[in-house]
């Protein structure tokens, strides 16, 4: 139930204008806005939004109602999802009134205001601290570092954060946030004291927990980092420290470096790898694989080159496996004996000459080392370590990878390891069964889908496109086409979200079905195309189509004198085009 309060707030909040503008061009006349009324056909406008009284109203077919309503009627949305989506413009949140939900909302909005009040405290007390100053000194710490990830410090006193909170003695939210802990004696007192403080934030940036570190050797015992119990809003399997900061970057780069320690994810990002992130004193899990292969196609996990970081990218790998995905690399990095990525990094800046092991060949360099591969017993060995894991993997072109690798090691065939293992084979298997999630960019895709998605969710690369040099086969063209002809018909909508409008203009149409498969695809991904991919997809899309026309053509028995010419034009193009390196023309499928 959403309270008329709220809905009240939320129509005070935001502008008709603005929200019926985003599916509709409105030109200004008078006090109102008036333009061709989407609600039914018309050559001359009807239809008109009054700012003042906050309607819309169409003089032709009677279409009438507010900002919720016009979105229920534009875009087909229910009550609660079109009040949803307005909020969303608006930056509010649409209250849960569930009892339970209230109350855990209430309970995490308190912990997260304690855990920000007591952020900014150590931040402050950062910057009194001669001594805490001279230890991020001595490790090499910038001040933009320490800025970017808010650390702080916490004095060394018991009772220091009662500065900051008037109510030390008796707020339950202290102890629930983590930050105090009670003693047997009724005693409450601060659990960091005399420690560097770094803020663990979730995705958006609020803060959920802190890592504390020691370094006055002398005044403080207990272990070296100090973490934040687990809390409502602060589980250590899924969070990562880092994250807020580096996802900016990871999405740019596409690619992720996952590292142990806080100090590695500082300094990596003081040196360039800004797409670096941290477990928090856990392994990783398979939650954050699953996190992280949303955000990047290339995970790098670093561990230090002893024994013990073999383990843990071991268990890192085994916990990678179910979440694997075609089309994602995850590689596996080892830093030399007695370094670890924050050394390494310093000393060598240039990662040119990291170099990380993909995960099969991790995978079978691991399995290959534990057995005796000269004898029976120790290739029957290997099969019976690689059995579990490879039944983990859903993934159906590595799957097959790694049969045909360990079959090969253990000298057997594939179809006798798929056997051995209880494995469907991989041929029907890879037919029938789907991908275990939906991949972000699917493998087999067509170019023409792609562009028209691509200007779905950037109009104005439209402009570049040549009708010409379209691919007339493509079950997508009439759409695409479709999309051109009505973007060329209606400059203005260059600017705007086309989205709603197109699907409004191929209702009914034998085409809305492709259409709007192809838009819920934009919706869901947040992957932006640049102008230059685009130009390039196009390239490829016109050097295929020219190079089909041409076996077309050479496969006549009979051509004309036009024909003749044509074919010599195109091969003169493709070949010139061959030369050209801006040209991939297999990028994209
Ligand atoms: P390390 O011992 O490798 O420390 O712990 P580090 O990251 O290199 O730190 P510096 O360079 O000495 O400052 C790696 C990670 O393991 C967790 C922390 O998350 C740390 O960053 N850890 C380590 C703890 O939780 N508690 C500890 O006492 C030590
Ligand atoms: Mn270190």
């Amino acid at each position: 139930m959403i309270s008329d309060d709220f809905k009240q707030q939320l129509l005070n909040r935001i502008d008709i204008v603005d929200v019926v503008e985003r599916h509709v061009q409105l030109r200004k006349a008078g006090q109102n806005y008036v333009a061709r009324c989407p609600f039914h056909n018309e050559k001359t406008p009807s239809f008109s939004v009054s700012p003042s009284k906050q309607f819309y109203h169409c003089f032709g077919c009677g279409a009438h109602g507010n900002a919720i309503g016009f979105l229920m009627e534009h875009s087909g949305l229910g009550y609660v999802e079109a009040v949803k989506e307005l909020a969303s413009m608006a930056g509010m949140v649409v209250p849960d009134d569930r009892p339970a939900v209230v109350a855990q909302q209430k309970a995490a909005q308190g912990l997260g205001e304690v855990l920000l009040v007591a952020a900014r405290h150590y931040k402050e007390q950062l910057k009194r601290s001669e001594s805490a100053i001279a230890y991020l000194k001595r490790r090499g710490v910038s001040g933009e570092m320490a800025a970017k990830f808010g650390l702080g410090y916490a004095p060394a006193g018991w009772q220091t954060l009662a500065e900051v909170f008037p109510e030390y003695k008796s707020m339950p939210a202290l102890k629930d946030a983590g930050l105090v802990v009670d003693a047997e004696n009724g005693r409450r007192y601060d659990r960091f004291r005399d420690r560097i403080m770094f803020p663990i934030t979730d995705q958006r940036g609020n803060v959920i927990g802190f890592g504390g570190r020691s370094f006055a050797d002398s005044t403080q015992e207990g272990p070296k980092y100090l973490n934040s119990p687990e809390t409502p809003l602060f589980q250590k399997g899924h969070e990562l420290f880092g994250l807020f900061q580096a996802r900016p970057a990871i999405r740019q780069h596409g690619r992720v470096v996952i590292v142990e320690g806080y100090m590695d994810v500082v300094s990596l990002h003081q040196h360039g790898v800004d797409y670096s992130v941290a477990t928090l004193g856990t392994s990783t899990t398979p939650a954050h694989v699953e996190k992280l292969l949303k955000l990047a196609d290339e995970l790098y996990f670093c561990f230090d080159g002893d024994d013990a970081g073999r383990k843990a990218a071991w268990r890192a790998l085994e916990n990678s496996l179910e979440q694997l995905v075609d089309g994602k690399q995850l590689s596996f990095m080892f830093f030399p004996e007695g370094e670890d990525p924050d050394s390494f990094v310093r000393k060598c800046a240039d990662n040119d000459i990291w170099t990380a092991l993909p995960l099969s060949e991790f995978m079978a360099k691991e399995l290959g080392r534990q057995v005796d591969l000269e004898t029976d017993e120790g290739r029957a060995k290997l099969l019976d370590l690689a059995k579990p894991l490879l039944k983990k993997v859903a993934a159906p072109a590595l799957s097959l990878q790694l049969r045909r690798r360990f079959a090969k090691m253990a000298d057997v065939t594939v179809p006798e390891l798929e056997e051995l293992f209880g494995l469907r084979p991989a041929a029907a298997a890879a037919k029938s069964r789907r991908p275990a999630r939906e991949v972000q960019r699917p493998a087999p895709l067509s170019l023409t889908r792609w562009m028209l998605q691509a200007i779905l969710n950037d109009p104005t690369l439209a402009e570049r496109v040549e009708v010409e040099s379209l691919d007339t086969s493509d079950r997508f063209f009439p759409a695409l086409c479709h999309v051109l002809d009505l973007l060329r018909a209606r400059p203005g909508l260059l600017e705007r979200d086309v989205g709603p409008i197109v699907l409004e203009s191929v209702r009914g149409l034998g085409i809305a079905g492709l259409v709007r498969e192809a838009y819920a695809e934009v919706l869901a991904s947040d992957k932006e195309v640049s102008s230059d991919e685009f130009m390039s997809a196009l390239k490829a899309l016109r050097d295929r189509v020219q190079r089909r026309r041409i076996s077309e053509l050479i496969g006549k028995t009979i051509r004309s004198a036009e024909e003749t010419a044509e074919l010599s034009r195109l091969l003169q193009v493709v070949s010139e085009r061959a030369k050209d390196p801006t040209v991939k023309v297999e990028s994209r499928v």
